[in-house]
């Protein structure tokens, strides 16, 4: 999408961090942005501060991992701009830790607003942005983790669900002018290890996601890997360079966006253990 001036996006997890990177980004280039997010002190602050930079934009609060709240956002965004362009499926939170940490409320909770919030984006905007003929685009944030492995369970497999969606779909869509975009940044400085504020009430005192430190008092090595979580995430990467690169992973419809190149020989390795399969069975002789 080559032209965005003027285009509407709704933008989720926007008013913290990558997201709000992103809506800035596209605001600064003239598109209309609905910023969506679950914190509404959060929100309000950041919908406020891009209006004073001339943007149009607007805020609404809504749990995207709720399907009911995700469409009635999205009927609010329709009738405050007329008609959505960009798509972009933010939103997300950092899971249990290890899995002997994880509970069934914390699958439930992470696959809902890092996985279940994205097939349902797509499955919601895409009829309206066929519906409206004028090409659209779907950035969706994955993450380092959805192309390497590591521990944190659900935060893997929910990342690796959303480049696997992105690629499944980005054909099929391709032919009906929507493109198709998996954003896997590496660390940028956002709030995204204070997750455990986003714990909706359903969920409240039945899962086991703390504010960073908490880990310190019960595991030791969670408390570790936190410590160098947080340590790499402060000194991380801008979000509105971030936003940047969306921005023009939009415009030259580009399939993967990374954010730096620090991961590539993990990504490497894991491409070796999976061809170690396949050189294994090649070379395998019979039993008998
Ligand atoms: N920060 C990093 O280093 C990093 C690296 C790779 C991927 N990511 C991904 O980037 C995305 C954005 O995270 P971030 O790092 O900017 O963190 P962040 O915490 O600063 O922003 C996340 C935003 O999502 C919102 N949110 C959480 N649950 C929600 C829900 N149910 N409904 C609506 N909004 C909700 C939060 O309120 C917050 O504003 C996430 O998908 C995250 O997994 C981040």
């Amino acid at each position: 999408m080559k032209e965005l001036a003027n285009k509407v996006a709704f933008v989720t997890g926007a008013a913290s961090g990558i997201g709000l990177g992103i809506a800035t980004a596209l605001a600064q280039v003239g598109v209309k942005v609905m910023l969506a997010d679950i914190e509404k002190a959060a929100l309000d602050k950041a919908v406020e501060s891009l209006k004073r930079t001339n943007a149009a934009v607007d805020g609404i609060v809504a749990d995207v991992s709720l399907r009911g709240a995700l469409e009635e956002a999205t009927a609010k965004t329709i009738e405050r701009f007329g008609k959505v362009h960009i798509l972009v499926n933010n939103a997300g939170i950092g899971g249990e830790g290890l899995f002997e940490h994880t509970t069934p409320s914390g699958w439930d909770w992470v696959l809902g607003v890092n996985l279940m919030s994205v097939i349902n984006g797509f499955q919601i905007f895409v009829p309206l942005m066929r519906e409206h003929g004028e090409g659209g685009h779907i950035v969706s944030t994955a993450s380092m983790a959805g192309v390497i492995t590591a521990p944190n369970a659900q935060y893997q497999v929910t990342k690796h669900g959303v480049v696997a969606l992105s690629e499944s779909v980005r054909g099929e869509l391709g032919q009906q002018g929507i493109g198709v975009s998996v954003l896997c940044p590496g660390f940028i400085r956002t709030n995204i290890l204070d997750f455990a504020r986003n714990v909706p009430s359903r969920y409240q005192g039945k899962t086991n996601a703390r504010p960073f430190g908490q880990w310190q008092a019960n595991d030791a090595v969670a408390a570790e890997r936190l410590s160098f979580m947080q340590k790499r995430i402060n000194e991380g990467i801008d979000p509105l360079y971030v936003g940047d690169l969306v921005r023009e992973g939009i415009e030259d419809d580009v399939l993967y966006i990374f954010t730096d190149t620090e991961f590539e020989p993990l990504f490497d390795a894991r491409v070796a253990e999976i061809k170690k399969g396949f050189d294994r069975i090649r070379s395998r002789k019979p039993r008998h």
